[in-house]
């Protein structure tokens, strides 16, 4: 299913993709089909009361939610809601509506001041007035909607003016209840076809997009012996029209434990020749080759030092800052000239690439 993107990042991309007259694949037939069509009350009347992120992917859950809600006492609603809600402690909401189809995991959830069973599936429309809402989240569970832009724009309709829709997900699916066209698309083709359903209501701004991916897998994880990084968490979120115009919501940026301050990162470089260690995360640098083709004419090198941690902040901050400037699905690492005595940004598709280089 891939798309060509021709990154502006003036404007959406899902916007771009409408321009260029590129059919969608959400108007495909069958987009919205799943393997497992039956009643969705019933595959999820068992209880799951388990974690659906890391521990390092929910912080972060929180970090965005309580970066974007700057409403004082906010009213929130969890659209497809479970046992957890991921409201950090700042938000302090005056109140807490959940609408999700497990009773007892609604029930436990201890940051819902009330909730309601409703399947959005069979009734897009949802049971609140119009202009209840500061904002609405939606966690780890837009893959499971299977008329996305009528509920997008029934949340409209609940937003009061100028509220914030934050929809949250990662790489995890339970794939028989995910549609046809979430399963088929790349994460970053995911980020386009969300931002497509809140343009199709025609009712929101522009949406704003956020990536963080790449992270160490916390230690004590239960899948952290498989060498995985953590979880990746992308957001799409938009305000509904009609806000105050001169209200900007803070950005949020990916963050990082461990970053070298500018001073330290400044004596650092200026020691890389002796010691050929990254200057951002202190590991040793990989001898690398350059390769013989028409596209590296401007190395005239035979080595370079590239820095291969996958864990180095340059290397897991470079996602969101690559894809808030709207090239996404791309980082870089850090590539040391000997000859030049400078470091540059080597940008790369995924951790395996330009490894096939390393020589030493
Ligand atoms: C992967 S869980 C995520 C739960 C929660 N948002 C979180 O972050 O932990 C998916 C949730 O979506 C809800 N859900 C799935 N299909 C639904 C539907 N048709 N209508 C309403 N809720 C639905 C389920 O009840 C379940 O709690």
């Amino acid at each position: 299913m891939a798309r060509l993107i021709l990154e502006v990042p003036t404007m959406s991309t899902a916007q771009k993709v409408h321009d260029m007259h590129i059919p969608s694949p959400m108007d495909a037939k069958d987009a919205f089909s799943r393997l497992d069509e039956t009643d969705d009350g019933v595959f999820y009347a068992t209880d799951r009361f388990v974690s659906h992120l890391d521990s390092v992917a929910l912080a972060t859950v929180e970090r965005l939610a309580g970066g974007l809600v700057t409403e004082e006492s906010p009213v929130i609603l969890d659209l497809m809601a479970g046992w957890d809600s991921h409201i950090p402690a700042n938000l302090n909401p005056s109140r807490v509506v959940g609408v999700g189809l497990n009773e007892n995991e609604l029930q436990g959830n201890q940051a819902l001041s009330e909730f309601t069973i409703h399947d959005i599936n069979k009734d897009p429309h949802l049971p609140f007035p119009d202009n209840t809402f500061d904002c609405v989240i939606n966690t780890v569970s837009v893959d499971y909607m299977t008329r996305p832009v009528e509920v997008f724009g029934d949340i409209a309709r609940i937003l009061k003016p100028g509220g914030l829709f934050l929809v949250v997900f990662s790489n995890r699916m339970f794939p028989q209840k995910a549609v046809k066209v979430w399963r088929e698309s790349s994460e970053e083709e995911r980020v386009i076809l969300i931002e497509e359903f809140f343009e199709r209501t025609g009712a929101f701004e522009k949406p704003k997009t956020f990536a963080s991916r790449g992270k160490p897998r916390p230690k004590d994880d239960k899948y952290a012996h498989m060498g995985i990084p953590s979880d990746p968490i992308y957001a799409v979120y938009a305000e509904k029209g009609g806000g105050l115009q001169n209200k900007e919501r803070p950005k949020v940026t990916v963050e990082f434990d461990g970053m070298p301050d500018k001073g330290e990162l400044e004596r650092r470089k200026r020691t890389i020749k002796d010691t050929l260690r990254c200057p951002y995360c202190t590991e040793k640098m990989r001898k690398w080759a350059v390769p013989d083709n028409p596209f590296t004419q401007t190395w005239d090198n035979d080595f370079m030092y590239i820095c291969f941690n996958d864990e180095c902040p340059y290397f897991v901050r470079g996602w969101d800052h690559m894809h808030t400037g709207g090239n996404r699905g791309i980082s870089y690492r850090l590539m040391y000239n000997p000859i030049k005595d400078i470091c540059k940004p080597v940008p790369v598709p995924s951790h395996l690439a330009l490894r096939e280089g390393i020589v030493d």
